[in-house]
Order: structure tokens, then sequence, then C-alpha cells
């Protein structure tokens, strides 16, 4: 077999192979990830056995042993914490779980590198065995010759600095998608090895797509223009391009998945309920902007592209709208009462 996609790749290999690609590079980066993905294979572990819980003699807050029992977003949480706090790689860290900032201990060394993340997203879904994932971005520090603790500004960076943004997902098989801006290629973890094996490489999402997913059950509570643009997508078309399909899981990370490879819009808009929206710009929306935009589509705030914003708080919220570019362009010509339906 001569055929590059043949070729068996882990990820590890293919951090490795793309640090080389620069000369600075100290390899620091690398072990970095490769901390990370041991944290992702625990949680991928342990999601796949959270409807045993109650079987083996669990219940919501305690075990057999009188212990208490962390929901799985906090223990997932510790997780990563306990795989990343003592690597040496990052100074600081912050998560949708943890009010502030996530410190490194004092016994270890501080590194150049930040670590955001959502350690479990669409956790709602738990309990009914739909997809959930883990959300995470990496950033330089802002002064790389610094060995102190990380500071709130190395947090608050524009999500455009990040250096590796991804995600992994626990659906009928575990992936991880990611970039480090070199395309986005995604995973598959093989369970009876133990290791994430290459199984898309550089994804790119359909330029239009035919899927609109947001919870429409919010409409009464949307501005004008939005109920026109979702009025709009699901208004039958003479050349067929409309309606579209509606989709809407609840999990962000998978409805965003599901977008990257089928195409189409995913929206958390502002609305009179949820002036932000709902998800959060530093753990949720620019880790998968960034996937988005490096697999060749959108994603902006409505107005602003999302990863051009300044944070300016750590779990500030902001509206959504990302998916395939023509699709979004759209929503934002609706968004502004430029759509020629809205003349
Ligand atoms: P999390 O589980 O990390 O708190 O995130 C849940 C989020 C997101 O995944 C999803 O898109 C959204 O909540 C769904 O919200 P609604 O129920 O308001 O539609
Ligand atoms: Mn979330
Ligand atoms: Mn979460």
């Amino acid at each position: 077999m001569t055929d590059n996609s043949h070729k068996l790749i882990t990820i590890e290999r293919q951090i490795t192979e793309q640090q080389g690609q620069f000369p600075e590079a100290t390899g620091e980066f690398s072990k970095l990830l490769r901390d990370f993905t041991l944290a992702l294979r625990i949680i991928a572990r342990d999601v796949r056995r959270a409807g045993l819980n109650d079987i083996l003699g669990y219940t919501n807050t305690t075990n057999i042993h009188g212990e208490s029992v962390k929901k799985l977003d906090e223990f997932a949480n510790d997780i990563i914490f306990r795989a990343m706090d003592h690597g040496g790689h990052l100074c600081v860290m912050a998560s949708e779980e943890s009010d502030g900032l996530i410190h490194i201990p004092k016994e270890y060394k501080c590194g150049r590198y930040v670590l955001t993340f959502d350690p479990l997203d669409g956790s709602s879904n738990i309990d009914v065995n739909i997809t959930i994932g883990t959300i995470f971005s990496i950033y330089r520090r802002l002064d790389p010759q610094l060995e102190t603790p990380g500071t709130i500004e190395d947090v608050l960076q524009p999500g455009y600095k990040q250096v590796c943004a991804g995600y992994a997902l626990y659906g009928s098989s575990t992936q991880l998608v990611y970039t480090t801006g070199k395309g986005v290629d995604v995973f598959t973890f093989d369970p009876t090895i133990g290791e994430f094996l290459l199984s898309h490489a550089q994804i790119k999402i359909p330029q239009r797509g035919k899927i609109y997913s947001i919870n429409e059950g919010n409409y009464k509570y949307w501005d004008k223009p939005l109920q026109e643009y979702v009025d709009y997508l699901k208004t039958p078309a003479d050349d067929k391009s409309r309606p579209y399909s509606a989709r809407y899981i609840g999990s962000a990370i998978a409805d965003v998945h599901r977008t990257l490879f089928y195409g189409g819009i995913f929206m958390y808009p502002a609305d009179s309920k949820s002036p932000n929206g709902k998800l959060r710009l530093i753990y949720e929306l620019n880790p998968l902007a960034a996937i988005i935009e490096e697999a060749g589509g959108r994603a902006t705030n409505g107005v602003d592209e999302i990863l051009k914003v300044q944070p300016t708080e750590i779990h500030q919220r902001m509206p959504v709208f990302l998916g395939s570019t023509d699709d979004v362009l759209e929503a934002e010509q609706f968004l502004r009462g430029e759509h020629p339906s809205q003349q």
C-alpha cells in the first residue's frame, strides 16, 4: 500500500512530526499534548462506564464505601488538573468548572503554556447516553521567559492566539479533533490498543450546508431578524435549496462536530432571556471557532469574528453563529437587516 490515507499514524507521532517542522521547537509542546491525551483517555473510559454507576451500587452522592461520588464533569475537571499540573509545561489553567484561575502547585515548575478547557460539555446529556465531550485551548504565555505563575492576562488572550485547539468527543467512538494551525485532523481512539489513530486528515467543512441547529424553543425570545432568518431556512425554495433540516442535540460539541462534517449552521444567539447567549467564549467558542475556521468555515458573534474578540472575563458568555461560510454570511446579512428577502 502506498496511499498515504492507509498509513497508521498515532496522535503522538503526528504531534512530534509537526513539531519537528519548527527549528526552535523544544519538544515541550509534544509532551504537553501527550499528558493531555492521557487525561482524555481516562475521561473516555469513565464516560463509557457512566451508566453503570447505579447498578454497581453508586448513588448520586455516595458510593458503596460511603465515599462521595463526584459528578462526572467535576471528575473530568480533576483528572485534567492531575494530568497537567506537574508536567512543567503550563503556567496556569482555567476551566468552566472552576471559579477562578487554576494555579500550578508551588512544588512544580511553571512552563510556557496556558491551558483552558470545558472538561465535559453537554453534561445534561450524560444520564441519557448522548454524546458529550471535552473542549480545550492552548496558548503561549505572554512572556515566555518568565518562570513565575501565569496571570489572568495570560488567560484572557484573543482566540487567534491559540497555538492548539480541539475537542474530544465521547460518542459511538471516541474521537479527538484538533488543530495547531495546519488544518484539522481527526483521530479515532482504538480502545484495544489505547491509541488515538489518524482517521480523517485535513478535513474541510462544506461551503454551504442544509442543516440548521439552534434551540428553537427560545424562538419567542429572539429578535425579529433572527426569527426572519430561521423562518427563511424553513421556507421551501423553487430550486430545492430550502427548507433546511433542523438538528439540535444540546451538546454544543456534538452539534458543532456534525456541522463540521455535514455543513450548515450552529447558533446559540443572544435573546431576551440570555442577553449574552449561553456559551463561554474562552472554554467553548474560541476552540470551536478555531476548528471551524481552520476547516474553512466561519464563526462570528453576529457582528465580529469570535477569534478576534478580546476577552474581558474568564467566564464571559457570547452569542455564536458558526459553520459553513456561506450559511454564516447569510445569517449575518439577516441580522443586519440586509438580506434581499427582508426588503
Ligand atoms: P455544559 O454542559 O458544558 O454546561 O454546556 C452545555 C451547553 C452546550 O453544550 C449546549 O450547546 C447548550 O448548553 C445547550 O443549551 P440549551 O439547553 O439552552 O439549548
Ligand atoms: Mn460546555
Ligand atoms: Mn461543561
